[in-house]
């Protein structure tokens, strides 16, 4: 037997080395025991982090939507695979059974066959969180079409160029969609993006709040009519280890969104595993991640992750705060959830509406909390640790990313014993790296670094879609033969991590990755500016907040501040989406620059956290005086 549960520290140590010594061996044999292939595998593992190429499981065939679904319709096909929780309460949930699932996901197969989708093809999919969400990813996989989810809070913009990087063929978007008291017109974004698109041929538009929008003839489709006629079942397409399975995009400091290409069997193996351990997930709880789809950690840990393991996923429309801000203790108490997957940015924003909330409601089904997004500070994990999970349900906090595919630093709950702020382990399989700025590995413990991960694991993404040269650029250049993730961390005695945040110009902003880059291609955009710069402040709920300094053209100077701020945040907004405006915009005669013409964000960043007491040695600047100017007028 492999080691599939881990229950206690001893077995995690056990499992941890045997996973480092033979890394084949040991995923070979999860590989086998748990999940269903039409073929087996020629080779384990091969890969050179200087090219770079990894391949997981080569020469093996499987489906992952057989892995998902078709598996558990014997011994689990009336349980409850999905549980929709709609945007308001008022509206009933919707229980999914798998064979229920099984239905749906494969009449939407169908019916993206029927629109000319095949293996290979790239399909849009730009919904809120409603059921059809998850059914579209699921029958992308079913035909091996590779999905694309785009945030359904992005711009027309945003949504345009991810639609044009990967040339999808198809959008699957609604008439709209709920958010709190409000509603959005999706179907407008896209007809707005579609303007700027070639590829599309066909647009799928699921109904959810029955607005009378435009359709265009041959274009747009209703989907209910289609799935209603389309045939229940669907044979699945027979796919190889390593043919992509999804793109995700993910923002980087500079330059265009980066699509992530995420492949078949080894995402699987890992996605599964992890959520199975970490989570400590048993046959009859309920486990409900707060994230979108729309993120790399509702692709892993909403839908492929419990899935694969027959769980019950909760799927919630709404936000946090509506019809107020009792809304997830409401659902955990609904639903009775058993483990609680959320954000740091939601835990602050719901610690600062007190315990009255959390009072009217029963938490006790709660077994198991997560947190994820961006570092979590020692106040909110406490705040989460006593009035949540009343010092009984241990904290995961388990720092990932887009591009890892799975959970690599993590409590396993039960098992590790947690530690404020500390993201504390590797998971199985993970080894993890702190360079130091010469590119040497600290070895050791009580030390802080780069964070690096110098040995492959199966859910890593593969390229970056259409751009294997950046991809290698981005996270195999910076350090030999290792992959580097951005983030800076320290490891203490016992050898427990502590993320520290991004040592790039990515900005968490409420746990959302921004970059600095499209941000200011954004702002200088607009007529009056000549420059830009864009830097993260602390903020009590954003975790970060954007501080902009901008300098103007000559034709800008007589404007009035208080619009060109509100233009600058409009344009933000239509260019990337409203999570990316900024909170400050202080207009400066100049940007601090090196004499190589590098501006200098450090400087930036101290004078917007206010930490002005030592900015450092200013005099070899290109134009010291600035700085002076900046701090007296600093917002
Ligand atoms: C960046 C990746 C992976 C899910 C959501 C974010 C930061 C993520 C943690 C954590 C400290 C964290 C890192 C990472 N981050 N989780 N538990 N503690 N920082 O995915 O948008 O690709 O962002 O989020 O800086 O590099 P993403």
């Amino acid at each position: 037997m492999s080691n599939y549960h881990i229950k206690h520290l001893e077995e995690y140590y056990q499992v941890y080395r045997k996973s480092v010594r033979n890394p084949e061996v040991f995923w070979e044999e999860i590989a086998e025991e748990h999940f269903l292939w039409r073929k087996k595998w020629d080779n384990v593992l091969s890969w050179d982090f200087s090219k770079p190429e990894v391949k997981w499981f080569e020469g093996a065939q499987l489906n992952i939507t057989e892995n998902c679904i078709d598996r558990h319709l014997y011994t689990r096909g009336d349980k409850t695979a999905i549980i929709f929780e709609p945007n308001d309460p008022k509206e009933e949930a919707e229980h999914i059974t798998y064979r229920q699932l099984h239905d749906r996901v494969c009449r939407m197969a169908n019916v993206l066959k029927d629109k000319g989708i095949g293996k290979g093809d790239r399909v849009c999919i730009y919904l809120p969180m409603i059921p059809e969400l998850a059914i579209s990813v699921l029958a992308c996989a079913r035909i091996g079409a590779i999905h694309s989810v785009v945030f359904a809070g992005f711009s027309s913009t945003a949504l345009a160029t991810r639609i044009n990087d990967s040339e999808c063929k198809m959008v699957i978007t609604s008439d709209g969609s709920y958010r709190g008291a409000k509603t959005i017109d999706l179907k407008g974004i896209v007809d707005e993006a579609l303007e700027e698109c070639n590829s599309i041929e066909s647009v799928l538009v699921a109904k959810r709040i029955n607005s009378d929008i435009n359709m265009k003839d041959g274009r747009d489709h209703w989907l209910q009519p289609l799935l209603d006629d389309a045939y229940h079942d669907c044979v699945p397409e027979i796919m190889n280890a390593e043919d992509p399975l999804f793109i995700l995009y993910t923002s980087g400091s500079t330059g265009k969104p980066k699509g992530m290409v995420h492949t078949t069997a080894g995402y699987m193996v890992y996605t599964a595993y992890t959520f199975k351990n970490v989570f400590q997930y048993r046959e009859k709880d309920v486990y409900w991640c707060t994230a979108d789809i729309g993120w790399i950690t509702g692709h892993s840990y909403i839908v492929y992750g419990p899935l694969c393991n027959g769980a019950t996923t909760v799927m919630f429309e709404g936000v946090p705060s509506y019809p107020d801000f009792g809304r997830f203790w409401d659902i955990v108490e609904k639903h009775k959830v058993n483990q609680f997957y959320t954000a740091p940015t939601a835990i602050r924003a719901l610690a600062k509406e007190g315990v009255d909330h959390l009072e009217k409601h029963d938490l006790s089904s709660l077994k198991v909390l997560g947190t994820v997004g961006e570092p979590i500070n020692e106040e909110a994990w406490h705040w989460y640790d006593d009035n949540v999970g009343k010092k009984k349900a241990p904290i995961v906090d388990t720092w990932w990313q887009t591009e890892t595919g799975g959970i690599m630093i993590t409590p396993i709950a039960f098992a590790t014993p947690t530690k404020p702020t500390y993201a504390t382990l590797p998971f199985i399989g993970i080894q993890p790296a702190l360079m130091d700025e010469h590119g040497q590995e600290i070895k050791g413990n009580q030390v802080d670094g780069r964070l690096c991960i110098k040995f492959p694991w199966p859910s890593m993404a593969r390229t970056i879609w259409g751009n294997h040269q950046r991809y290698k650029d981005t996270y195999f250049s910076a350090y030999d033969n290792k992959y580097f993730t951005g983030d800076g961390a320290l490891r203490d005695e016992v050898g427990y991590y502590r993320i520290t945040g991004r040592v790039d110009d990515v900005i968490i902003v409420s746990g959302h990755n921004l970059g600095t880059a499209p941000i200011e291609d954004a702002i200088n955009e607009h007529p009056a500016v000549a420059e830009s710069a864009i830097v993260g402040f602390p903020h009590d709920i954003k975790g970060n907040a954007l501080y902009g300094y901008v300098t103007l053209k000559e034709t800008g100077e007589g404007r009035d501040h208080n619009n060109l701020r509100k233009e600058i945040n409009q344009l933000i907004t239509e260019q990337i989406g409203p999570i990316a405006k900024l909170d400050k915009i202080q207009f400066t005669n100049g940007l601090p620059k090196t004499r190589s013409g590098k501006i200098m964000r450090r400087i930036l960043r101290k004078i917007a956290s206010k930490d002005t007491g030592n900015l450092g040695d200013t005099s070899t600047l290109l134009n010291p005086e600035v700085v002076q100017e900046i701090m007296d007028n600093a917002l």
